[in-house]
């Protein structure tokens, strides 16, 4: 018999990986957390303290420099939450030139791994608003709307050019989500756009997306560069609650399809 309460998360003890395990395992599913070195008690064990974890936990090692590793995490499931991204690139990888290089093929891997396995339903992605973020008139500046239709042009000069981090991380997430999107019909794949998130978070160590948010209040003029970028880009905020009851009810729908890209704001 098909098992339909397993479930995947990449980057299962990252901020928002962490609570998607947390609360599926408080539901009754067995998950299955991919994590980047499962012997990192630091990282991954307040994993292990969750409700139900004895039971239902099952942690994996896979990065995404080294793609294939997901494919074990991934056999069996229903469900696959794909949360983990390369958030600075690994120096000595002779495979990747950059993050977006390692991001596209860890998508391509994963999805692909998803339909080799026969058993994945759908696969959530946790993408970004801001690569959806149109510049008005093709000018630097950034348009007054957007919606899940909009991608955000990686030729133009952008005022976040001289973020380094930034510029990669928009140009990563726009790459990897486009190239997921590709594979819709062959599987189904549901896209969740999040604008910037805070919330509590249960790991021991302060997230970055709370770093930025708070940055003003901390004086990190560094991330408060990025907050104004954000800004600028007309990014909203969403909190933890509602994103993570929106990326669970991604997979929990009755609907048949829930194909495609949303974006997920707090009004
Ligand atoms: N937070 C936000 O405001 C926000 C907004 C929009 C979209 N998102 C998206 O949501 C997802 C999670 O973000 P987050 O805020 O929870 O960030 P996070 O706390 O930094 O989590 C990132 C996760 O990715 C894992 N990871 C990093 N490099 C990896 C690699 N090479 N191979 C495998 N795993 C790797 C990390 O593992 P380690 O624990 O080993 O480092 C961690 O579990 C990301 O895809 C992000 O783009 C976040």
């Amino acid at each position: 018999m098909e098992d339909t309460t397993r479930v995947c998360v990449t980057g299962g003890s990252g901020y928002i990986g962490s609570w998607i395990v947390k609360r599926l395992l408080e539901r009754g599913y067995t998950v299955h957390a991919t994590v980047r070195n499962s012997g990192d008690e630091s990282k991954v064990g307040f994993l292990k303290g969750f409700p139900n974890a004895q039971r239902g936990l099952v942690l994996f090692e896979a990065d995404l420099y080294n793609p294939l590793e997901f494919e074990k995490a991934i056999r069996g499931c229903r469900y696959v939450f794909h949360v983990a991204t390369p958030l600075r690139h690994d120096p000595n990888s002779s495979k990747f030139r950059d993050t977006t290089e390692a991001a596209v093929a860890g998508v391509k891997s994963i999805v692909e791994s998803c339909i080799r396995s026969g058993t994945v339903r759908r696969l959530i992605y946790t993408a970004t608003v801001m690569a959806a973020s149109p510049r008005k008139d093709d000018t630097e500046c950034f348009a007054e709307a957007m919606d899940e239709s909009c991608w955000t042009p990686l030729n133009l000069s952008a005022p976040y050019s001289n973020e380094q981090f930034t510029e990669e991380y928009v140009k990563s997430k726009t790459q990897s989500e486009r190239e997921l999107l590709r594979y819709n019909g062959a599987i189904e794949v549901v896209s969740i756009a999040l604008g910037l998130v805070g919330g509590s978070t249960i790991r021991s160590s302060l997230p970055d997306s709370l770093r930025v948010l708070i940055a003003q209040a901390t004086n990190d003029r560094a991330r408060y560069r990025m907050l104004r970028i954000l800004e600028e880009a007309k990014c909203p905020w969403c909190t933890l609650k509602t994103r993570a009851r929106h990326t669970c009810s991604a997979y929990r729908r009755s609907i048949p399809s829930a194909a495609g890209s949303y974006a997920l704001v707090t009004m």
